[in-house]
């Protein structure tokens, strides 16, 4: 018997089909219509994508925390390139809040010419490789990563959804200086919330109280989300996703890395980063 198709390509890069098909991504480029009051959170895999769809609707509502009590986060902050994205987005009201993975170059057309507003979320690009490999183990819509070397090799050439880390983030970088575009990483979110919170509450036209910020912040801890059915993945059946495996919020910190890496694999993933990120002004925060 032949494996079921885990993946689809188009532009060069693999799409877990389970939610993603030709049409679908195709939409997403060619005739989605980008509204000026937009807000974008774009990320690569696993760079803490759901932490952000649990802050940004928290800033429009002022703190009020029912949308993320009563909304789950694909719903709230629905995926523009999957299967589901035409239907939950194109007569949604404004302001849509909406998530991607989509490198810059591969952004809705409509989007350049627009306002819309995007928060970028990098990661230290090894925690996220650990979080993949991870995920890839409990899901099973996913391909099995193989073992941990394996999946460096497979991450390091790009052979992964969502393609290689080095052009997602070379895309953004280069214009991250955009008045529309708020370049965050997760580790400044796990190191200071609060100022992150305030940044992103001037970055998106909404003043935020002191109650509001200090709501915002406790609601997006990661022991918080954890609990917060809406937000953890729980509702997904286990033959989807294994959460006895390793939950879906599996460890919300930064350096996780170190438990992982032997010390010749930290040698090679630095050697290839150093060469790709050549003459990009952009250092890691490494602990
Ligand atoms: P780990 O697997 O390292 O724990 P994404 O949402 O982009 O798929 O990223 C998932 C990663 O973000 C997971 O990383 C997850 O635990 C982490 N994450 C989600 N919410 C978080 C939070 N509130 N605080 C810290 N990390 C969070």
């Amino acid at each position: 018997m032949s494996e079921p198709q885990l993946n689809i390509v188009y532009e060069g890069m693999l799409w877990p089909a389970h939610v993603h098909s030709e049409e679908s991504v195709r939409y997403a480029r060619e005739e989605f219509q980008v509204r000026d009051d937009d807000v974008f959170i774009v990320t690569y895999p696993k760079s803490g994508t759901t932490w952000m769809q649990e802050i940004v609707p928290l800033i429009f509502s002022n703190g009020d925390l029912t949308p993320v009590q009563t909304i789950p986060n694909w719903q709230r902050v629905p995926w523009l390139e999957q299967t589901s994205g035409k239907t939950l987005l194109e007569n949604r009201p404004s302001p849509r809040f909406i998530t991607t993975h989509l490198p810059y170059h591969l952004m809705p057309k409509s989007f350049y010419t627009s306002k819309a507003k995007i928060v970028y979320v990098v990661r230290n690009p090894k925690d996220a490789l650990v979080s993949s490999f991870h995920y890839h183990n409990m899901a099973t819509f996913l391909e099995n990563p193989g073992t941990f070397e394996e999946f460096i090799h497979k991450f390091l050439e790009g052979k992964v959804m969502f393609g290689s880390w080095f052009d997602h983030i070379k895309s953004w970088l280069l214009v991250k200086d955009q008045d529309n575009i708020l370049f965050l990483t997760y580790e400044e979110m796990l190191q200071d919330m609060r100022g992150v919170l305030v940044r992103l509450g001037e970055f998106l036209g909404k003043q935020l109280g002191d109650d509001a910020i200090e709501t915002i912040a406790n609601q997006s801890k990661f022991s918080n989300m954890k609990q917060n059915k809406m937000s953890n993945y729980s509702f997904v059946p286990k033959e989807l996703m294994d959460q006895k495996k390793t939950n879906f919020l599996r460890k919300g910190i930064a350096g996780d890395w170190k438990t992982h890496f032997t010390t010749a694999q930290t040698e090679h993933f630095n050697s290839v980063y150093a060469q790709r990120m050549k003459g990009l002004n952009f250092t890691f925060y490494e602990d």
